[in-house]
């Protein structure tokens, strides 16, 4: 059984869809750790049963990653998921958890990394469009990747089929690519 801790920023829906998804598998999402007291994911938390920590970021970064570190110790999760964490996590804990750390964006990776990339990749001129998961490294959105899907743009009438279209990918995969992800790698990680 593996414990997951996952962090978001925002609307949660990604974590809502992994403890939903995980539920009937012997992993189970340990605790949210968000970096905005206003997130609705810490609603969504709450309403799941899911444990949460809010930590607020000032500067410097590494002071919050502190208290992230701190959160995290009495879980010892075997994964660290980021579900719409909107900070940048600094090298030396990205360091400290090798491997052990995914992200999800919506759009395929290599093209459109970084923010607003459902509305970068709708109105670029690429011909598919999808979802990517990947393992953490030091850049921003450029690790190796695990997993992508994709559909034809020509699918969608308007961008709010299309954005719905990359939604319902994210919450279908992530927690299946989480689960497999999982089956791969054994002993929890934790260095200082
Ligand atoms: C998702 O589109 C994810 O790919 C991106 O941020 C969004 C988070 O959405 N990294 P939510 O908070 O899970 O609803």
């Amino acid at each position: 059984m593996a414990e997951i801790v996952v962090f978001a920023s925002g609307t949660g829906s990604n974590f809502e869809a992994i403890v939903h998804g995980l539920s009937g598998t012997p992993h189970m999402v340990a605790c949210l750790i968000t970096d905005n007291p206003n997130a609705p994911a810490v609603d969504r938390a709450k309403r799941l049963g899911v444990p949460h920590r809010i930590i607020p970021y000032g500067k410097p970064r590494i002071e919050a990653e502190t208290r992230i570190r701190a959160a995290l110790e009495p879980y010892r999760p075997t994964l660290i998921v980021l579900a719409g964490f909107m900070r940048l996590l600094s090298p030396g804990f990205v360091d400290s958890f090798p491997d052990r750390i995914l992200n999800i964006h919506p759009s395929l990776l290599p093209r459109h990394p970084g923010l607003n990339a459902i509305r970068g990749s709708y109105e670029s001129s690429d011909e598919d469009a999808g979802i990517t998961i990947h393992i953490v490294d030091h850049g921003v959105d450029t690790g190796p990747i695990l997993f992508q899907k994709s559909f034809k743009k020509s699918e969608c009438h308007d961008f709010e089929e299309f954005e719905d279209r990359i939604h319902t990918l994210e919450h279908t995969w992530f927690p299946v690519v989480i689960n497999d992800y999982l089956a791969k790698i054994e002993e929890p990680v934790h260095r200082r």
